[in-house]
């Protein structure tokens, strides 16, 4: 633990010193920047960078008894900071538990920039990340990005990260689940530290633990990521304020917010994200020249809860003949949400409109024969604003829809359509769903049961966890499904289990 009589002694204890000094402490006692270094939200001139000065892992404090601390970055062409382009202070708030979240502009647009930060005597792990190209660039030799989602701890190791570093991306694209809350029964790869998280220092004990994995913090450095959360980054299937056990809402809403906090403060975010009262504001665009244009939103903090829950708790279940399923007025999105989302994919000349999002779209009805069977935590548990979405991602003729998802630890290749109840509907977008980084995958019977029942779904495997690379060009987006041979090893090897195509003006994947 670093002591504040020692943060003292090392010129730390602002309160007390004057203001140059905060910056020039003489020595920390440890690595300050052991939880690494990230970058996030491209733009052609700039991105958001992160680290965070924190007391070594297995200290008695979480964060450092210290105010606010001011730190030195830079920012180079070249990974020997040579050229070096930008050069600065940058503020570790100490209300953000000491994370920086230092937004750049003035850049060159799609060009790769290198970044460290200095504090006395320890200097960061140097990142690395590439500017958006610029806002008339067509883009023609592709951006690559990855879309990862699920990574408990407990399940497996970060392979997957490993295997990213040498697809030289643009981006990685995190669908949530970044963390979990809860342990895993039965026998682990790895443990948690600590208890469920409830409060502020829980959580951030929780993300400090996550991000002291090598291969993830390796991933961070690599090139930029932008991020949506899901449910375990606060509690498995909540939403809105209904915790699963429907606990109080004010008290739900209180853990909400320390978890919602320390996402924050441990994600290289917009500071245009930080929480204002009980809420944060998290969903956005990205764009990427006239090639791609990423929305993405947070089905989570603004959602109806599920239909028809198990008695005596809320969440998620597998429901027949539930009639609340299709009330017209259930949002997934939430009001407020689904207008921003209507203007927003309108907006730009992209050439490819990626929707990333949390829970699969496309309907998977899991009983045999004439019943139906849904899983209410997905799209399925509110058809109608799936419908409403869809509806507006056609008639706003914005080119080539393609929705990636998460959330259900298995491969989906999905048609989406505005109606399931007539096969020959005509597809309106692709969706790709990703496996899990390292969670639990669903059971493979369920799996082959989705596939036997939904034409709609054209590919549908669980068992592997890996990622999806997608390199998106303007006449094609490929996506190749990796798939680790064994994700309790570090060391895990990672093979393409399949590869998908879109062309461009065609929804729907074509085995490539
Ligand atoms: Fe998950």
């Amino acid at each position: 633990m670093i002591s504040r009589r020692a943060l003292l002694r090392l010129g730390l204890g602002a309160a007390l010193l004057p203001r140059g000094l905060r910056a020039a402490p003489r020595g920390w006692p440890s690595n300050p920047f052991h939880l690494g270094v990230a970058a996030g939200y491209p733009r052609p001139d700039g991105a958001v960078l992160w680290t965070r000065l924190a007391p070594s892992a297995g200290a008695d404090s979480d964060v450092l008894d210290s105010p606010d601390l001011t730190l030195r970055f830079e920012v180079a062409e070249d990974a020997g900071f040579q050229r070096i382009v930008r050069q600065g202070e940058a503020t570790a708030e100490a209300a953000f538990a000491h994370s920086v979240h230092l937004e750049l502009d003035g850049l060159a647009p799609r060009r790769w920039y290198h970044y460290r930060f200095h504090s006395a005597d320890a200097t960061s792990a140097v990142g690395r990340f590439r500017t958006a190209p610029a806002a008339d660039d067509v883009v023609a030799d592709g951006l690559r990005f990855a879309v990862a989602a699920c990574q408990h701890w407990e399940t497996g190791h970060y392979a997957a990260y490993r295997h990213m570093l040498a697809d030289e991306l643009d981006l990685v694209l995190h669908l949530g689940d970044y963390i979990y809350e809860n342990d895993t029964p039965g026998p682990a790869v790895r443990r948690h530290v600590g208890a469920e998280p409830v409060t502020l220092a829980d959580y951030r004990r929780r993300y400090a633990q996550y991000r002291g994995d090598p291969d993830l913090q390796a991933a961070h450095a690599a090139c930029a990521w932008a991020a949506v959360w899901d449910d375990h980054e606060v509690q498995n299937d909540y939403v809105g304020d209904r915790a699963l056990d429907l606990a109080d809402p004010v008290r739900f809403r209180a853990r909400r917010l320390a978890a919602y906090r320390a996402w924050y403060e441990h994600l290289p975010v917009p500071a245009a994200m930080r929480p204002v009262g009980e809420t944060m504001r998290i969903h956005t665009a990205l764009d990427f020249g006239r090639l791609a244009r990423f929305v993405l939103v947070d089905g989570r903090q603004y959602r109806d809860p599920q239909p028809c829950p198990p008695a005596g708790r809320g969440g998620s279940a597998t429901i027949r003949d539930c009639a609340s399923r299709t009330d017209p007025a259930r949002s997934f999105l939430g009001a407020a949400q689904e207008a921003w989302f209507d203007a927003e994919w309108r907006r730009g000349d992209a050439r490819w409109n990626l929707l990333g999002q949390q829970s699969p779209m496309a309907q998977a009805d899991s009983a045999d024969g004439s019943g139906e069977a849904f899983y209410s935590d997905a799209w399925d548990g509110y058809p109608a604003a799936r419908r409403r979405l869809l509806e507006s991602v056609v008639a706003s003729g914005r080119p080539n829809p393609v929705v990636l998802s998460g959330d259900i630890h298995s491969y989906w290749v999905s048609d989406l359509k505005t109606d399931y109840v007539r096969p020959a509907a005509p597809t309106v977008a692709t969706e790709f769903v990703t496996t899990a980084i390292s969670s639990k995958p669903i059971p493979e019977a369920l799996a082959a049961a989705l596939l036997a029942n939904n034409p709609h779904l054209r590919f549908g495997r669980a068992g592997p966890r890996g990622y999806l690379r997608v390199e998106c060009r303007p006449e094609r987006l490929a996506v190749d499904l990796r798939a680790l041979d064994d994700v309790t090893r570090a060391d895990s090897a990672c093979q393409t289990l399949a590869s998908f195509a879109v062309e461009d003006g065609q929804a729907g994947a074509l085995r490539a």
